[in-house]
């Protein structure tokens, strides 16, 4: 693909996200947070959905669980800049409730048309919720964190999502480890 097709996919496919009226999502959203970052990243972040700062803002990760996230990020020595943001679900759910199958269902070709655009070498899912729909059903976040799964021809693990790192402090360090591992990873396939 040349540039300007990879262009052209790219605004054709925020152009459909953000007017997407697939669930009822779209009628308590304020904005469609698409994803952000690098469009050639090696490194691509998967939470879960928008929360309150991201609805208002239209940027993933910005709230308390992004900040935490940006210093996971510089203790590693991962630039933001450098890596593609999004969720599973591009629209807040109302009370921030976990995201519900059906919407997942319908969302889904959304994250799955990024990844095809980005290509990225490694797919970190931000807690359970990604993991179960991109690593496995049965994911265990607890034991299986940090692991490194090959899928679809995509290198693919799952870390705590910063949000439980929020409530759980003690997690932090696990996180740490597996965030060390993910840049050594990235450095290899360099
Ligand atoms: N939590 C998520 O999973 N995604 C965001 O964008 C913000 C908080």
């Amino acid at each position: 693909m040349t540039e300007t097709e990879l262009q052209k996919e790219w605004e054709a496919l925020e152009e459909r996200c953000k007017n997407c009226r697939k669930c009822a999502l779209c009628e308590t959203r304020t904005n469609v947070v698409f994803g952000s970052g690098d469009r050639t990243a090696d490194i691509m972040f998967i939470g879960e959905a928008p929360g309150e700062k991201e609805d208002l803002s239209g940027t993933p990760f910005v709230g308390a669980a992004g900040k935490l996230l940006d210093k996971f990020l510089y203790q590693v020595d991962i630039d933001r800049e450098r890596v593609f943001i999004a969720n599973m679900l591009k629209c807040r759910p109302p009370k921030n409730r976990d995201p519900k199958e059906d919407e997942q269902d319908l969302c889904i070709e959304y994250l799955r048309e990024q990844v095809r655009l980005i290509r990225p070498k490694i797919i970190v899912c931000l807690g359970r919720i990604s993991a179960k729909r991109l690593i496995k059903e049965d994911f265990r976040i607890t034991q299986e964190h940090g692991i490194f799964f090959e899928k679809n021809g995509y290198t693919i693990c799952a870390v705590y999502h910063p949000a439980a790192l929020l409530r759980d402090p003690r997690r932090k360090e696990d996180m740490l480890i597996d965030m060390q591992n993910i840049k050594k990873r990235l450095d290899e396939l360099e």
